[in-house]
């Protein structure tokens, strides 16, 4: 099978986080600890998972760490942008998500990770205000302050490549405009500083600009518009988004193709949610709300296809509340009542409770994107990367494409994709036994 041949990963690999808190500092802090043998990153599959090779009798199953050429950990440095100027340490501290105690070994190296000044503007996040912001300027100042950033930041690190994966709060819905039709329309838009365009689209723009490959964990506008697709492209630079598939969201996208599998019909899905961090905070402002809720409730329609099964899913309500509820801190709970139906239409219930951890599910999913989009940089790879779906709430595709939310089928993409980039067999997980197997190979 054709590949582009991997360029091995040599020196070492910047990880860049636009916004330094609960997510950002737990993946940070979480792998200083994993460095230092004080805990395991379970979560990720670049660091746990294997993956087969081949027909199963031929027993190769390494880790994907092994079989892929990913960065090791021991190579990775970190640099963040925040409008707080707390460091990592303290960051991490006020986040609560990882224990003090736990924190406590880890803080000579927090401590070096001190963010840069972000490119904000509080129109974009009403409810957030902070002292570490740069000057006042264009848009086109801020992006390109945003590039020096990064070039200094890699001769700081003394980084060979980098990566970015915006943790930045979710910013208010935003519709696409003129300005983000082309690259020459975002520039001028830049330089008129046009109220369209926010500033995670800075952020990706400077990563493009830098050759940096760029992923959005936040369900706002980003890199998902014509200019940044096409100016990636252009750079040669892999994009992923967006929103990271934490939390109910992952158990929706696990239960939901069950039920389609099993032709189980569903007529009414309920989720609420209670958290207190401050993502729930901003996520309180009713356009922050909008963006997020826009990307949450496209996924079951997608899954169960009620266009093709009219009869089972045609009727589905499907609603997602999200509250506010400082008590609770990181620790969410979300609930879902999920109203089925089986043989002769005979009704059923699920309930599920969900205490989770939202940073503890979201810091593994930051770490494999940020391995996996250096990895098709060096394979070669740009644009829009379809097969990182699997880490997304609203995966970012091409125009024209739809979109994959079922996670086993994003799951066997990713690997195939693997088994691709690094010259072998996609696997169709026929039996190597059953006499279509051979058919299959053939065709
Ligand atoms: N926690 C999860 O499981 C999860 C899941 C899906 C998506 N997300 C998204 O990931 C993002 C981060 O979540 P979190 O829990 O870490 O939130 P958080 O509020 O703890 O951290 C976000 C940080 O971004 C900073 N920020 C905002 N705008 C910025 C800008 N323009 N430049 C630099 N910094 C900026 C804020 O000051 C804040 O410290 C949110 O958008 C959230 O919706 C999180």
């Amino acid at each position: 099978m054709a590949h582009h041949a991997v360029t091995p990963h040599e020196g070492k690999l910047l990880v860049l986080t636009p916004g330094l808190g609960a997510v950002a500092t737990t993946f940070v802090a979480g792998v200083e600890m994993v460095r230092q043998g004080a805990g395991q990153p379970f979560g990720s599959l670049s660091q746990m998972q294997t993956i087969r090779l081949g027909a199963r009798s031929e027993n190769r199953t390494p880790l994907i760490r092994d079989f892929c050429d990913i960065a090791p950990l021991g190579d990775l440095e970190f640099g963040a942008w925040d409008v707080h100027a707390a460091d990592a340490y303290d960051a991490a501290l006020h986040a609560g998500v990882i224990d003090k105690h736990e924190l406590a070994p880890m803080e000579s190296f927090l401590r070096t990770v001190k963010p840069m000044e972000a490119a904000f503007d509080q129109q974009y996040v009403r409810r957030l205000d902070g002292p570490n912001v740069k000057p006042e300027g264009t848009k086109k100042e801020w992006a390109e302050a945003l590039r020096a950033d990064i070039r200094r930041r890699l001769d700081e690190t003394g980084a060979a490549r980098a990566v970015m994966v915006w943790c930045g709060s979710t910013e208010v819905y935003l519709r696409p405009a003129p300005c983000h039709e082309t690259v020459e329309a975002f520039e001028k838009g830049l330089e008129d500083d046009d109220p369209a365009i926010s500033p995670s689209q800075l952020y990706a723009y400077a990563a493009i600009m830098e050759g940096v490959p760029y992923a959005n964990g936040a369900p706002n506008l980003s890199a998902d518009v014509p200019a940044l697709e096409q100016l990636a492209e252009e750079k040669g630079v892999p994009l992923a988004g967006k929103d990271f598939k934490t939390g109910q969201t992952l158990m929706k996208t696990i239960l939901a193709p069950g039920m389609k599998a099993r032709m189980l019909g569903v007529n009414g899905w309920f989720s609420t949610n209670i958290l207190g961090n401050r993502d729930g905070e901003i996520l309180d402002d009713a356009d922050s709300f909008r963006a997020k809720e826009v990307t949450k409730t496209g996924v079951l329609d997608s899954i169960l296809q009620p266009d093709v099964y009219p009869d089972l899913y045609e009727d589905l309500y499907h609603k997602v509340r999200i509250n506010y509820y400082p008590p609770r801190g990181d620790e969410k709970e979300g609930w879902d009542n999920i109203d089925i139906f089986g043989w002769l239409g005979y009704k059923m219930q699920i309930k599920v409770d969900f205490l989770c951890r939202d940073s503890i599910l979201a810091a593994p999913i930051v770490l494999d994107l940020a391995l996996f989009l250096d990895l098709a940089a060096r394979a070669g790879r740009s644009g829009v990367q379809e097969w990182l779906s699997f880490y997304f709430k609203s995966p970012h595709v091409e125009v024209g494409h739809v979109p994959e939310h079922d996670l086993f089928i994003q799951h066997v993409r990713l690997k195939n994709t693997l088994r691709v980039m690094m010259g072998e067999e996609p696997l169709t997980h026929l039996s190597e036994n059953d006499e279509i197997y051979e058919n299959a190979d053939a065709s």
